[in-house]
């Protein structure tokens, strides 16, 4: 039985593919196989949206403490048929 692509590509690491863009947005399919994770990263002020295709996310939001230090403050379970603003 074949899998589907998104699944197979995500099976072996975290991929990024670039599917659309023009001056306003870019959009992006991305895959994690079971068990990956995105390094920790912002956005730097843009927008984000998500559109849960399969499967659950778990999103960690991060802020600094007064040392500069990162700490943990909101986390968010995001699963297939779901979207929400990042
Ligand atoms: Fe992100």
């Amino acid at each position: 039985m074949a899998l589907p692509f998104s699944k197979l590509i995500a099976a072996f690491r975290y991929t990024r593919t670039l599917v659309g863009f023009d001056n306003h947005f870019v959009a992006l399919l991305l895959c994690w196989g079971k068990g990956q994770q995105s390094p920790i990263h912002d956005h730097a002020g843009a927008s984000c949206w998500v559109k849960m295709l399969a499967g659950d996310l778990e999103e960690v939001l991060y802020d600094r403490d007064n040392d500069g230090k990162l700490v943990k403050v909101k986390r968010t379970l995001f699963s297939a048929g779901t979207d929400d603003d990042v």
